[in-house]
């Protein structure tokens, strides 16, 4: 481990970035719109069952695979596996980093551009239908959603530049909290409407008959982004971490406002999408379209509008430099290059991807591959092909490879596992996380049918 190298400076702050990563737009824009998709609670309960038998574990290994390493996602396990292909994991992470974040800034983009028809007032006296309107032609236009997806990339890329402490642990710190007080007034806001009560049973009492592979991959895939996990995010973090840091209190704290959050935004968005009549599955635009009717509609809508885009905005924000550093850190040490050349390089070679995203939701929609547009396509392979395949090799690694002595080392530097604890981690990780994973696939590639 090289002396100067960044960390952060504290316990909180590792938190704060953590969960600052992992909580984003997957918990807020994402996870209500697939949950209304495949059926609400049933799909819920399955991510759920994911996030416990699977996040949990893949996301202890990640730390210790980073923290024990000290190094980028492709250098950690050059350095823990030497000579071994077992670094090409970090490659599929550093690629998927490029994928996540090219969408990503999109919608962020269209987030921000939202708080300022918010602040305009631009959703009051439009009929839903023209609502819907406002949201096609905003994001089908080549001009404005590229500016706003470019001034958000330019963003992070400015948090990034300034390096661990001062940049990343020193803005989640401020903005963290903050996301999580304008969330708990939504939900006030909310479940106080009449007729909430549609939506909170929308949420939460599963009809198991709607759950589909389709589903079920989505569910696992979803766990996967929602948690950062799969593409090295954490084992980037990770290396910043100092060895006085209780890993698996973070890890289960971090799981927990994830958690928390998204279930929070379901609560925040489902019960208004009731009362007012709104069709829950509509898909990717059901904040951007649901929610500015249900704003206009509600008492004290102005203000809840823009505090909501701020909101996901910020979220986007603590989640895209996470995404950020991963390529950074990549080519920071492999390639040689200062901390301010490789965020440039990282952030114009993504934004470029990004724009054709961008372009894919009006003059590039025809071009398309499996029926799915650029955007699509990047969110689709990126989430339920790179993460789910990434965290099954990072499981195998820390089970198989690294093994059990190494983890309880490792994992006792700042904090402990008990042997009953440590036995039932290296279990999910050396069998069932990989094999769920796999069948999961399987199965939803029509490859195994049950
Ligand atoms: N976890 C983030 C979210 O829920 C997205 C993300 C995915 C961040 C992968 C880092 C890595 O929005
Ligand atoms: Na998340």
């Amino acid at each position: 481990p090289s002396g100067n190298r960044d960390s952060f400076s504290s316990k909180f702050g590792v938190i704060a970035a953590a969960a600052g990563s992992a909580v984003g737009l997957g918990n807020i824009w994402k996870f209500p719109y697939i949950a209304g998709v495949y059926g609400g609670a049933a799909f819920l309960f399955v991510y759920l069952a994911f996030i416990l038998a699977i996040g949990l574990p893949v996301m202890l290994s990640e730390l210790i695979i980073g923290r024990s390493s000290r190094k980028n996602a492709f250098g950690a396990f050059k350095v823990l596996a030497p000579g071994t292909p077992w670094r090409y994991i970090g490659i599929l992470g550093v690629g998927a980093a490029f994928l996540i974040l090219s969408f990503y800034g999109v919608v962020a983009g269209w987030s921000i551009e939202y708080i300022v028809l918010s602040l305009k007032n631009g959703f009051s006296a439009k009929s839903p239908d023209e609502i819907g309107l406002l949201f096609t032609t905003l994001i089908e236009s080549p001009v404005k959603p590229v500016i706003f997806q470019l001034i958000f990339m330019v963003l992070s890329a400015g948090i990034v530049i300034v390096g661990i402490q001062k940049g990343i642990e020193k803005y989640t710190k401020i903005l963290m909290p903050l996301l999580v007080i304008i969330l708990v007034f939504l939900c006030v806001k909310s479940v106080s409407l009449e007729g909430a009560k549609a939506g909170l049973n929308f949420l939460f009492k599963p009809d198991f008959s709607k759950l589909t592979a389709d589903g079920i991959l989505s569910a696992l895939g979803h766990a996967f982004f929602t948690l950062s996990l799969g593409m090295g995010t954490l084992i980037t973090y990770g290396s910043y971490i100092q060895k006085d840091n209780n890993l698996v209190n973070t890890v289960i704290n971090v799981t927990v406002a994830d958690t928390v959050i998204a279930l929070m935004a379901g609560i925040a968005i489902f019960p208004a999408v009731f009362a007012f009549g709104i069709e829950p599955s509509q898909g990717p635009g059901l904040i951007f379209v649901t929610l500015p009717n249900v704003f206009h509609q509600m008492p004290g809508g102005y203000v809840f509008s823009i505090l909501f885009f701020v909101l996901l905005s910020v979220a986007a924000l603590t989640s895209s430099i996470s995404i950020l550093e991963v390529v950074v850190a990549y080519f920071k040490e492999e390639f040689n290059m200062g901390r301010k050349a490789s965020t440039i390089l990282a952030t114009v070679l993504i934004s470029i991807l990004g724009v054709l995203c961008s372009l894919s939701m009006g003059v590039l929609s025809p071009y398309t591959f499996m029926g799915l547009n650029i955007f699509d396509l990047m969110d689709w392979i990126s989430a339920n092909l790179f993460l789910p395949v990434g965290g099954m090799f990072i499981a195998l690694f820390v089970g198989w490879y690294l093994g059990r002595k190494k983890v309880k080392e490792e994992v006792a530097q700042g904090g402990t596992l008990s042997g009953a604890l440590l036995s039932i981690f290296m279990f999910l990780v050396k069998f069932i996380a990989p094999i769920a994973i796999a069948i999961v696939m399987l199965n939803n590639f029509g490859l195994l049918k049950f």
